[in-house]
């Protein structure tokens, strides 16, 4: 009754406070203006919040976007030109390459509009206006009421305040969680679906250093795209149409071409997609000590196999170099992660803060009644709950990441037709077939297969493998007999004839009504449907009936952590809605002894150059360039500096967003962090983590001095 009263009146940000902050937090751009503002303009900024954001004028705000699905993006020209990083249009220049145009290794550049090249499916997102509802959100919804009916009602409410919101517009419009539930905040977002690929450099310098550099410093990724928005002739959005014209932007970044200094303020405004900055000392337990690990080891296995294959053969090199990307990229981090969570003592560090929480709710009834029961809840939940995360992640991260399993779950849609399909039903999945092999190597997927069906049978528990004697011969038992595996693996690969190419579209061209039958015996569906029927019924009911009073838990944990420490401005975690993280261009220590620049420069390129490293092939052009000193206006004493890092509090999602300086002005284009602090999802340290950002002279050196592309740059606002 009495926590009823105090949420709906929940005032949750609580004071400004006036002492100096670290430069850890990522901000909801509408509050800026009460919460950090005078913090920036302390700290450098030159301008106001409202140029940051406002739905009055023109903002900051109207040059970024969401690009893809998961990066950021923002406007350089007043005709539609955006800048993203290269890892974030990689699909995009890998789905227009191939042996014979080449984009991935030679680069590509649009002479003229002309030769732009559409990509159909991607699409750019922005922000039109983001309002709180959590007052609408949580009307009727009882506080202390059951989670899973507490969420229904949210989502009904929800449904009711975007339709609203977006009622006789061609906006989308979404309703985000704070806070763990305790704020809520509506976003209405424009999307347009037409977005071109303009450029691009190529992989020896968009993704120089590849994985071996990735998350690292120093760092030399020349990691940059160029795409074009464009509308229909009204400036709004249109699916991809040849009397499509350049979209043109309510507001462009200008670009400085003046550098960098240390101390220099520095904002980034994007898309950081997830981070768990109040975690319990339990969950971070769980994350570091049991999932992890695990998670590691199964990417080790499949990144040793791509890499074996792709090293022989220029074709799978193509094919598995965005699935390479992907599975080692958060590979990279988690070791990352761990080594910093154990630097940090993360796990006490948290124990201490519940001690002195625990000691602060003590002090008084009232507080013992709301909260007294929250940590001792957590602490029984996840001594459970962890098995169970354990089985889900490695059912993510092993069964699901076989590509054989993901072929099989394709066939689904024809099994469950039945003898009732249609030719359009056919052509569909053998469309869909069609893609999933331009990019598939039977004998990579094989390999793959075994290593992680032999970890699975190794390291999760017996009560969550699926019983494998329904439908494996018996012959092959026990499985976990490398020669029985062995054995078994192959018959899965012979008999699964929707693995190959030629035999499922023969079997596609004289499709008849019982062949359904034949889909839905093949080893790799059958493999396919035990393992989720064991997912659906063992694995995924617990963990979200076990999610649900986590949430629950966490909603009062939040409440309780703020209600403690009134002084503090807390910032919600990220979940992939624009905000502003700001602090400066700095230096770091990462171990004893050794200091690292805030730059590098095109000598650490030419450092680092060797022909018989893949990752460190430096095409002959940029080393003309090098020798010819060639840098033009880009170059800062004699030198082209080509990335920056800063104290700017990032992660996933910020991938591509614009690093801004005191005046506003592009100065970088985020893309990575540093290693030693890839632990900042969970706990931030000032000392260590440092965002990673091509200095965009870099970007410009490149178009106009290495591709010849400097029309391009006509279009910009360089500001010298
Ligand atoms: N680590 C960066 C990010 O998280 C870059 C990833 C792409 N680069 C790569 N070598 N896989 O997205
Ligand atoms: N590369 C990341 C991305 O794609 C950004 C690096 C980070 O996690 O901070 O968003």
């Amino acid at each position: 009754m009495f926590k009823k009263i105090i949420t709906v009146s929940f005032v949750f940000i609580i004071l400004i406070n006036n002492y100096l902050r670290a430069d850890e937090g990522m901000w909801i751009p509408l509050l800026l203006q009460k919460y950090n503002i005078e913090d920036m303009q302390k700290k450098g900024f030159k301008l106001t919040a409202e140029d940051i954001y406002s739905i009055n004028k023109a903002s900051m705000k109207d040059a970024v976007m969401i690009f893809g699905g998961g990066c950021t993006a923002e406007l350089i020209s007043d005709k539609g030109l955006i800048i993203t990083n290269h890892h974030c249009g990689f699909s995009q220049i890998q789905d227009h390459s191939s042996l014979e145009h080449d984009y991935l290794t030679d680069g590509f550049w649009a002479k003229t509009p002309k030769d732009e090249l559409r990509n159909p499916g991607l699409t750019v997102t922005f922000l039109v206006s983001m309002e709180d509802v959590t007052n609408q959100v949580l009307a009727g919804v009882e506080d202390d009421g059951e989670e899973g009916v507490r969420q229904k009602m949210i989502a009904q409410n929800i449904e009711k305040i975007v339709a609203q919101a977006i009622k006789g517009t061609h906006f989308q419009g979404e309703v985000k969680s704070f806070f763990y539930g305790n704020q809520y905040f509506l976003f209405v977002q424009e999307e347009y679906k037409d977005v071109r690929l303009v450029g691009a450099p190529p992989s020896a310098i968009g993704k120089f250093g590849g994985d071996t550099d990735n998350w690292m410093w120093p760092r030399h990724t020349g990691d940059f795209s160029l795409f074009r928005i464009y509308a229909d002739k009204d400036n709004k959005p249109a699916e991809y149409s040849e009397e499509n014209v350049p979209y043109k932007p309510k507001k462009h970044f200008s670009i400085s071409v003046k550098g960098v200094q240390p101390d220099d303020f520095t904002m980034v405004f994007g898309y950081p997609g997830s981070t768990e900055q109040y975690l319990t000392s339990y969950a971070v337990d769980m994350i570091q000590n049991k999932i992890n690990p695990y998670r590691i080891e199964i990417r080790q296995n499949i990144i040793d196999i791509m890499l074996e294959d792709m090293e022989k053969n220029p074709a799978v090199r193509i094919q598995y170099a965005d699935k390479h990307a992907s599975v080692s990229n958060a590979w990279k981090k988690w070791i990352g992660e761990n080594n910093g969570l154990e630097r940090l003592d993360a796990v006490n560090v948290k124990k201490q803060r519940e001690a002195a929480l625990t000691q602060w709710i003590n002090q008084e009834d009232s507080r013992q009644q709301l909260y007294s029961y929250i940590l001792p809840e957590f602490e029984k939940i996840y001594a459970d709950y962890a098995q169970y995360s354990f089985a889900e992640e490695y059912f993510f991260e092993a069964v699901w990441r076989m590509e054989s399993v993901k072929m099989a779950g394709r066939m689904k849609y024809l099994i469950e037709k039945g003898s009732e399909f249609t030719t359009e039903d056919v052509d569909k999945i053998r469309n869909s077939a069609k893609s999933f092999f331009k990019d598939y190597n039977i004998e990579t997927d094989k390999k793959i297969f075994k290593a992680l069906l032999s970890l699975y049978l190794k390291n999760v528990d017996t009560k969550f493998q699926p019983d494998f004697t329904k439908f494996i011969k018996s012959k092959y038992l026990p499985l976990t007999e490398s020669e029985k595996l062995d054995e078994y693996v192959d018959y899965y690969f012979e008999k699964s004839f929707f693995l190959h190419e030629d035999k499922l579209m023969a079997f596609f061209d004289t499709y008849a009504k019982a062949d359904y039958k034949k889909l839905e015996n093949a080893p790799a569906y059958l493999f396919y449907k035990n393992f989720v029927n064991m997912y659906v019924t063992q694995i995924m009911p617990v963990v979200k009936s076990y999610d649900e009073k986590i949430t629950n838990l966490n909603r009062f944990y939040m409440r309780a952590l703020t209600m403690a420490d009134t002084s503090k401005v807390f910032y919600p975690d990220a979940n992939f809605t624009l905000r502003v993280t700001y602090g400066k261009v700095a230096d770091y220590e990462p171990r004893d002894g050794v200091r690292y620049k805030h730059y590098t420069t095109l000598d650490g390129i030419i450092e680092k150059d060797n022909p018989d490293i893949y990752d460190y092939r430096v095409p002959q052009r940029l080393k003309d360039l090098y020798s010819a000193r060639e840098y033009g206006i880009y170059a800062e004493n004699g030198e082209l500096h080509t990335c920056f890092i800063g104290t700017n509090h990032t992660t996933g999602g910020n991938s591509g967003s614009p690093v801004l300086n005191a005046n506003g002005e592009l100065i970088g284009v985020n893309f990575d962090r540093c290693w030693e602090g890839t632990m900042s999802d969970i706990m931030y340290d000032p000392a260590q983590c440092r965002n990673i950002a091509l200095d965009i002279r870099y970007a410009l050196f490149l178009i106009d001095k290495f591709a010849g592309a400097g029309y391009l740059l006509d279009e910009m606002s360089i500001v010298k």
